[in-house]
């Protein structure tokens, strides 16, 4: 057994941890949008104007912040007419992207506008820059958000919907670097701040404009971003004409030989795949500290619009679905980044994990088609994604508490294999507060032993705690439709005594490969 010890003060706070960290996407990649969300209004499986009743139940007591929508590489070559009007007046087009199928467009805007509303999550639109063009995408603002009388409105009138919808984010392309159109920071970052003048703020919807960032820490990126936006020295152009820039950031095992097993994976490869999830510190440090030195007072915002793992596909399904199953390691992976953006909350605004449902980390798997757990029964499975998301969805716009870890943990890790070797911190921690309660997440990612932990909880009383773990006898264990409990919350054993200085002591053991959350009352 490990010991450790914390120490958190209640009553000093930092900066607040935007719920729209816990943001999800949803791409027209394998099964995410058909099958995942959209069933259509004929399906057997119970839906509302086409939209799967099980996932958005589901989905909805994860209080999903925003939705990112429709890619991803697919955003770049989406045509947003396409997919409106009469379905069966939608032209089909082919997703090069992911798997050259056949898209139909019978999901297209008002069906995603609609899949938000159920949610109460707020719409995150990707344009197109890749192979559309400006007016394509001002139209698409006007068409959603302005009210009276315009072209776009009365198309979208004519198709349905009177009132303006509400589109608070808008992505200026994708992965402009690759899939979004192989360009140059620098033209990019010309052709962002064009499209960006022409995304107007109709009525009273306020847009906030996202342009298209790097991959992991290509820093060249940003900085060539924030000189086109902070303008430093401009006299005639405008700054902040995009309100925010996003970066992806991928994990994986990284043994240079493939992305690796979902499920069947080793020591090494766990603790590989933990240290990279980890890094992404190192990263949001390294591009905040570029946007620093051109806007120091962080009116731009950060924002990480895919994250997560990125599994060799479930044998037997499409390669370019991935469809990948979720383990307890993929729920460390979640946990982990999650402490860390908290971390970042000041100059990270907003995260989208990829995908939602049946791609990469996703939070549902459907099991009622091919693939894995499939069977023709109907039904979803809950990752253990979904339940760190879950169980930690009381950061959401709470203020983020200061943690301090005084006794650290042996560092854990392996130097077995042909790579190099490798140790992590094997406990991570993060708080924080909000109408009079506390929350406090804890990881232990080591595989071979308990960690003991003492937490000495300082600056406000503490009157009842509720704690939950989730756990399981190996990290490769994951949910199916067969099982879909083997890793889910269970409740856990917390002390509470009085400490020194009239402080109050916490104490629990953290199981091997775990997660845990303490909800504290506060008087
Ligand atoms: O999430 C899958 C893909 O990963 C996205 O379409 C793309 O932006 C990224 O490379």
């Amino acid at each position: 057994m490990r010991s450790a010890r914390a120490v958190i003060d209640l009553d000093v706070v930092g900066p607040t941890i935007s719920k729209h960290l816990y943001g999800h996407f949803a791409e027209h990649l394998g099964r995410c949008i058909y099958g995942g969300f959209w069933v259509g209004e004929d399906s057997p499986i119970p839906n509302e104007g086409g939209l799967r009743l099980d996932v958005v139940e589901a989905l909805r007591r994860l209080n999903v912040p925003n939705l990112r929508w429709p890619g991803g590489c697919f955003a770049d070559s989406y045509h947003w007419r396409d997919g409106v009007g009469p379905k069966q007046d939608r032209p089909a087009m082919v997703n090069t992207s992911w798997g050259d199928v056949e898209e139909n467009n019978h999901f297209g805007t008002h069906e995603f506008m609609a899949l938000c509303e159920l949610l109460g999550a707020d719409p995150y639109i990707n344009g197109n820059v890749g192979s559309g063009t400006v007016r394509e995408m001002s139209e698409w603002v006007e068409y959603l958000t302005r009210d009276g009388d315009s072209p776009m409105v009365r198309l979208r009138k004519a198709n349905g919907r009177e009132e303006p919808w509400k589109v608070p984010f808008w992505g200026i392309g994708n992965e402009a670097w690759g899939c979004g159109g192989n360009m140059r920071a620098e033209a990019y970052a010309d052709l962002a701040t064009r499209y960006a003048t022409f995304l107007h703020d109709h009525g009273g919807n306020e847009l906030h404009r996202i342009a298209a960032g790097a991959t992991d820490d290509d820093l060249a990126w940003t900085e060539a971003l924030m000189k086109a936006v902070s303008c430093l020295g401009c006299t005639r152009r405008p700054r902040n004409v995009f309100q925010a820039i996003s970066f992806h950031y991928y994990s994986f095992a990284g043994d240079g030989i493939s992305h690796g097993s979902a499920t069947d994976f080793t020591a090494a490869q766990y603790y590989r795949t933990i240290a990279k999830a980890a890094d992404i510190d190192r990263v949001i440090a390294a591009h905040s500290a570029v946007m620093d030195a051109y806007d120091p007072a962080r009116t731009i915002g950060l924002i990480c619009d895919e994250w997560g793992t990125w599994w060799t596909v479930e044998p037997g399904t499409n390669p370019a679905f991935l469809h990948q199953q979720n383990t307890m390691r993929d729920a460390l992976v979640a946990s982990l980044h999650f402490d860390i953006f908290h971390k970042h909350a000041a100059r990270l605004r907003m995260a989208n994990i990829a995908q939602t449902v049946n791609v990469l980390q996703s939070m549902i798997l459907t099991t009622d088609d091919e693939g894995e757990g499939g069977g023709g029964g109907g039904g979803i499975v809950l990752t253990p994604t979904y339940h760190v998301f879950e169980m930690n969805k009381g950061h959401q716009d709470a203020v983020s508490l200061p943690v301090h870890v005084v006794e650290e943990p042996d560092r854990v890790g392996y130097d077995g294999d042909h790579l190099a070797p490798l140790s992590i911190a094997p406990l991570s921690i993060s708080a924080s507060t909000k109408e009079g309660t506390a929350l406090v997440s804890l990881s232990n990612f080591a595989l071979d032993a308990a960690t003991s932990l003492r937490l000495d909880l300082r600056g406000r009383a503490v009157t009842a705690t509720r704690a939950r773990i989730l756990t399981a006898d190996a990290p490769q264990r994951h949910n199916t439709a067969a099982a879909p409990d083997e890793v889910v919350p269970t409740d856990f054993a917390v002390e509470l005594r009085p400490g020194a200085l009239g402080s109050v002591e916490l104490t629990a053991v953290l199981p091997p490969h775990s997660f845990a959350t303490v909800e504290l009352d506060l008087a």
